[in-house]
């Protein structure tokens, strides 16, 4: 498994001024912010959930869920047992400022809390959803290595048995995710995402796919 030079983005330091800036932004333009990865990389989450027929009162958890947009789209798309969990506690303010705003509060639970320690849930979720939150994880300065078997941890004690794991990464490929994911969870999909070409070679700016957590 290749390593990332740790940097702030691994940092808890780093997402509390960008969410205090963006909870700003919010208060006093109206502007909701960043989506990692642009509109399209929740489009694809949400058709590919959509194409399995998954039941729209699934239980679903969005790690690292930031401005909460994912689940505003998913709450669009009339999914009904939403929870958002972000260790930034302005990032929880401004996800539940725009909910409001979108009219989906009633669909959407949010929750200050790392997803590394502390979240114990009373119930498994049937689906864990991952836009750039394992990728920050990996850049923790403070020994990656440990932060992301932490994380592979932590899902498996919050998703059930056969759940699915959707992730969206900017830093793994689809073979380094499986490396990475694949003791406890198996291969249900690769989301196709758009691919560029440079000097010969091609390559995807972000991998997309589906794991299924194993019995
Ligand atoms: C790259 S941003 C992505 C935000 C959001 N998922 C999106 O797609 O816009 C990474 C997010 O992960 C959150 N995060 C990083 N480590 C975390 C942890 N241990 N527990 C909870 N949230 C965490 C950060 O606060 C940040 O909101």
């Amino acid at each position: 498994m290749s390593e990332f030079s740790p940097s702030a983005l691994g940092t808890r330091e780093h997402w509390d001024a960008v969410y205090s800036r963006e909870l700003q932004g919010f208060q006093e333009y109206g502007d909701e912010g960043e989506i990692w990865f642009g509109e399209g990389s929740m489009t694809r989450v949400i058709r590919w959930l959509s194409a399995q027929n998954i039941p729209l009162c699934s239980s679903i958890l969005d790690i690292g869920t930031g401005n909460g947009m994912l689940l505003v789209e998913l709450a669009k798309a009339g999914y009904n047992n939403l929870t958002g969990v972000d260790y930034c506690a302005d990032a929880i303010a401004l996800a539940k400022s725009i909910c409001e705003k979108e009219g989906v509060s009633r669909s959407v639970t949010l929750q200050v809390t790392d997803f590394l320690g502390s979240f114990s849930p009373t119930q498994q979720f049937d689906i864990c959803l991952d836009k750039g939150t394992f990728d920050a994880v990996s850049l923790d300065p403070d020994n990656a290595e440990e932060r992301r078997l932490q994380y592979v941890q932590s899902l498996c004690r919050v998703l059930k048995p056969r759940g699915l794991f959707v992730i969206t990464s900017c830093n793994w490929t689809a073979e380094e995710l499986l490396r990475q994911f694949g003791k406890e969870f198996e291969l249900k999909a690769e989301l196709p995402t758009p691919s560029f070409s440079f000097g010969g070679q091609s390559g995807h700016s972000v991998t997309a796919m589906a794991l299924q957590r194993r019995d």
